[in-house]
């Protein structure tokens, strides 16, 4: 090891709920917390500026919403997965978030009367995304980081990608990985670590996710002991941009956009009559592969067949200070603009409801390591997430897990000095994927992976189409050994970083195939086609995978009901 870096915190991804936690731990220790911040990315690029829509609150009593109703709407969401205790504390958090943005400086979008403004999104049952244009998660990035430089004592450490996260004795140890200017190998030591470094959705192809977002945290979570939750869940968006994937947000029905078929047919009138386009994403994603499988879409490019969303009838205004980033999306990428043509679309894969266990306030089963954001399993998006809920979530855990890291941090020890074993160990990880040797190609196989997530772990699923995918997942578990790193070079080894998230990937993967294998049920964005139902006798459980040698070992813990029994959902 060249360098050892020490901090009282550690903070593993600068999205939105590492910056919400960075500053909540900075104005809660008025700047006495030494905070390390680190990112394989430089800070603005991290996945959550690419957040479009909204962030749910509830804002308005006064005209018909309230905490219960935000509260119903994400059970009823959840397909009654979530932790209904979770739920309970989510809504009543998250309208002080978006009050603490705005004294920060965010530009929300205003109503005619000057107040924050929120639009429709799927499944809330009141208009309450909070917006800033469809560039929320930007706006809400900026923010944050703006009000973080107030305080001195942060380090960012950008671009530097981790390559194992340490445990020593049972409890948090340190990070460790490569400084990809320098190439140096690097570990950081502190009390306690936050893990916010985001979701897996680039085990798919055809995904809304950044390049750079492939499971990091996840993985080497799960390879040093805790377990994951609910992989199986990951939620396909109905509307993915063809053939790029780039996310065409859902402020765009929130606005009033339609989805049509090559008929010119509204056709969520067969599926969700009530909500139409504005019913919950695993519906609608549903509904929309239907209606491609029976032959009512358009031929697209790779097998990409697509639908269409409609907006021609909002009009430049609305289009042009509602939704910018969209028509510039639009124009830039496929030519089209929206004003005057509709969007190609169809489900893309866009959020991991599953991800790190953690109780209700963010901590894990290991002393001294935290986990907020899409990272985190807290439970409160169940089996479907509701389109809003995701960046509040960020700042609402961000504040909850930096709060309670903040409480701890007098009393959690020193971090010792790591053993040889462990650092032999982290050496031994470098040299083993830059020593490799064979005739395999590793983006050949993180092709082949996607292809098959692609096709057989989608919007619909079945027990042979799983069974086929988690061999395939094995067998390039396999070949990956085969795959060398054929840069030999020091500085931003882009190769070496590539194995190590392949490898990332593939532990993800199989994870997420073999809960989807065990789940015999149909709930939420899990859809089996042979076993149609949800069955809550047997299933009204959170599954939890750990690692083993011979692969993950599935288990399972209750779903905390506090309010609401679990009944048909309907839309
Ligand atoms: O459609 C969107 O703007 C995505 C929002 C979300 O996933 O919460």
């Amino acid at each position: 090891m060249t360098k050892n870096l020490n901090h009282d915190v550690l903070i593993l991804g600068a999205g939105l709920a590492g910056l919400r936690g960075a500053v909540e731990i900075a104005r809660r220790t008025e700047g006495r917390a030494n905070i390390g911040i680190v990112s394989k990315v430089q800070l603005m690029r991290a996945h959550s500026v690419c957040a479009e829509g909204g962030t749910a609150a509830m804002l308005r009593t006064d005209e018909g919403d309230s905490f219960e109703l935000h509260a119903w709407d994400t059970v009823k969401g959840a397909d009654f997965l979530a932790d209904q205790d979770v739920v309970d504390r989510f809504v009543h958090a998250s309208p002080e978030e978006i009050l603490l943005l705005d004294h920060w400086g965010i530009p929300w979008t205003r109503d005619a009367d000057g107040r924050i403004d929120q639009r429709p999104f799927g499944g809330h049952s009141y208009p309450r995304a909070t917006l800033a244009a469809d560039k929320t998660g930007f706006f809400e990035m900026q923010t944050l980081y703006d009000t973080l430089l107030k305080y001195e004592n942060f380090t960012r450490y950008d671009e530097l990608f981790i390559t194992d996260l340490l445990v020593e004795e049972g409890r948090f140890a340190g990070l460790a990985g490569i400084h990809a200017p320098s190439g140096d190998l690097v570990t950081l030591q502190g009390k306690a670590l936050l893990i916010a470094s985001g979701g897996a959705g680039t085990l798919y192809g055809f995904t809304t996710y950044s390049h750079t977002v492939t499971g990091d945290g996840l993985a080497m979570a799960y390879r040093a002991g805790l377990p994951l939750e609910d992989m199986e869940f990951l939620q396909f968006h109905p509307t993915g941009l063809v053939p790029s994937g780039i996310l065409i947000t859902e402020g765009c029905r929130g606005e009033g956009g339609h989805l049509k078929n090559a008929k010119g047919e509204r056709f969520l009138e067969r599926y969700a009559p009530e909500k139409m386009e504005l019913g919950p994403r695993d519906v609608i994603s549903r509904a929309e592969m239907t209606e491609l499988e029976e032959g009512r879409g358009f031929e697209g490019p790779d097998g990409l067949d697509y639908l269409h969303l409609d907006l021609t009838h909002l009009g430049a205004d609305r289009i042009n200070t509602r939704l910018p980033l969209i028509r510039e999306v639009c124009m830039k990428f496929v030519g089209i603009d929206p004003v005057e043509e509709s969007i190609p679309i169809r489900p893309v894969a866009h959020y991991s409801m599953g991800g790190i266990e953690t109780d209700i306030d963010g901590a894990t089963r290991i002393p001294g390591i935290w986990v907020a954001g899409e990272a985190a399993c807290v439970s409160l998006h169940g089996a479907n997430r509701l389109g809003s809920n995701s960046t509040a979530e960020c700042l609402v855990w961000g504040a909850i897990a930096g709060g309670k890291i903040c409480e701890t941090l007098e009393a959690l020890p020193a971090p010792a000095e790591l053993s040889p074993s462990t650092t032999n160990a982290v050496r031994g990880h470098v040299e083993n994927l830059l020593g490799r040797q064979g005739d395999e190609n590793l983006y050949d196989l993180r092709r082949e992976l996607r292809s098959i997530m692609d096709r057989h772990v989608a919007v619909y699923r079945t027990g042979e189409g799983l069974s086929s995918a988690l061999e395939t997942v094995r067998e390039i578990q396999e070949r990956a050994e085969r795959a060398p790193v054929r840069d030999k070079s020091r500085a931003y080894n882009s190769n070496l970083f590539h194995a190590f998230e392949l490898e990332n990937l593939l532990d993800l993967a199989e994870v997420t195939v073999a809960g989807a294998l065990a789940r015999e049920e149909s709930r939420g964005a899990h859809a089996r086609r042979d076993f149609t139902q949800r069955d809550d006798e047997d299933w009204l459980r959170h599954t939890l995978a750990w690692q083993t040698e011979s692969g993950p070992k599935l288990d399972d813990k209750p779903v905390t009901i506090t309010t609401w029994k679990p009944v048909e959902r309907k839309y």
